[in-house]
């Protein structure tokens, strides 16, 4: 008889209307800060205080449109603009390390959209930087933040489901040819893309890969179109993941553990429900909530960014700093295996 739960755990996720009101200044006028703001706006009392773009026009165009106090003409005004107390930076990820350290080196709190950097040494040095001025930092995978994974976190502490053998995940979406994914200047490809759904998942698991094989695809425009990944941890646990930038994909993941096996009931990575099923599968439990997407989700990692800055802490226990390197080690380790060749990322520390 295979030991399983009767019911699930409740999310401890807290009301994101109660949580403080900051000032945020949005660094990047892209398509993921329109979602950001829009959903942050409907369900928190987060405030958008200020944007920041490359150019001044483009500053105000957005501003007037999100109702947005102050444009800045350039990144560097937006950072030190006093008024502000975390800066959400929201440009492709080969700018993250320069944004996030001159967010950090103006003494800003930030919130950086996923990856949080193009490697692990990236990573590292934006890590170092926030802890040594006492400022919070965390990558944007909001997935986490969600109360279904408060939930997930729940039962695998609890060792519901055992032993964790084996973790399927997939990641595919449709992408039209002027979307920066096919720019290789904009380290464009699944990987550091989509990819950091499926992959962040698997090392939170199962931690940085022990062993890791693959195959990618190149497309015409000179990024990665697809690729897919074997990895298994020192017990030889073992773990798959597909990203492509073709089509959609069911976009769900498999957790087979010794004692149960969750499945996902819609696309893992975004507000849906899931099922626990004992590893015999005589027993299932249901997560049922509405499918969901970013408008629905991403304001609970803005709540929680709210809650820790107010609270005076470094980082947040729903994306800790050392689960975002672990990940970056193993994309690391997928470029070096792979042969990808982004373009030089800006290693340059500014303090
Ligand atoms: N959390 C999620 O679900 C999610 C979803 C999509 C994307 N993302 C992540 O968010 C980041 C931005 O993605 P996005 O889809 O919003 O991209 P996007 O629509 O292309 O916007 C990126 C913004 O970055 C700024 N930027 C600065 N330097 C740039 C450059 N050299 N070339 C192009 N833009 C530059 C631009 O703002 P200005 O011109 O105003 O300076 C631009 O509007 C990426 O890291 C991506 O992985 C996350």
């Amino acid at each position: 008889m295979i030991d399983f739960p009767q019911t699930l755990p409740a999310s401890r996720i807290p009301d994101p209307m109660a949580a403080p009101a900051l000032r945020w200044g949005v660094l990047g006028t892209g398509w993921i800060a329109e979602q950001f703001i829009a959903s942050t706006r409907a369900h928190t009392r987060q405030i958008f205080a200020a944007v920041g773009s490359r150019s001044l026009d483009k500053a105000q165009d957005f501003a007037s449109r999100w109702e947005i106090e102050t444009a800045h003409g350039s990144y560097t005004s937006l950072v030190n603009d006093p008024s502000l107390d975390v800066i959400y930076v929201a440009s492709p990820h080969n700018l993250h390390f320069e944004h996030v350290m001159l967010a950090l080196g103006a003494g800003k709190h930030v919130l950086v959209e996923k990856p949080m950097a193009m490697s692990q040494s990236q990573g590292r040095q934006m890590a170092e930087l926030a802890q040594r001025k006492g400022l919070f930092l965390a990558e944007a995978l909001w997935t986490y933040f969600l109360p279904k994974f408060d939930v997930i976190d729940q039962l695998l502490a609890a060792g519901t489901l055992g032993e964790i053998k084996s973790v399927q995940t997939d990641y595919g979406e449709y992408f039209t040819r002027d979307h920066r994914i096919f720019n290789p200047a904009l380290a464009g490809g699944p990987l550091m893309d989509l990819g950091t759904y499926p992959l962040s998942l698997i090392t939170r698991l199962m931690g940085a890969p022990a062993t890791l094989v693959g195959q990618k695809q190149m497309d015409e425009s000179g990024v990665h179109g697809q690729l897919s990944l074997m990895m298994a941890d020192h017990a030889g646990n073992q773990a798959t993941l597909s990203t492509t930038l073709y089509g959609f994909t069911p976009t769900n993941a498999v957790i087979v553990g010794t004692k149960a096996t969750l499945r996902f009931g819609s696309e893992f990575n975004l507000p849906g429900p899931f099922t626990l099923a004992s590893a015999d599968g005589a027993s299932v439990l249901t997560w049922d909530e509405p499918r969901g997407r970013h408008f629905e989700g991403l304001f609970y990692e803005a709540a929680e960014v709210a809650r820790c800055i107010a609270a005076g802490q470094g980082e947040t226990p729903r994306r800790p700093l050392e689960a975002s390197l672990v990940m970056l080690g193993a994309m690391d380790r997928v470029i070096g295996t792979l042969g990808l060749d982004y373009l030089a990322p800006v290693e340059e520390v500014m303090s």
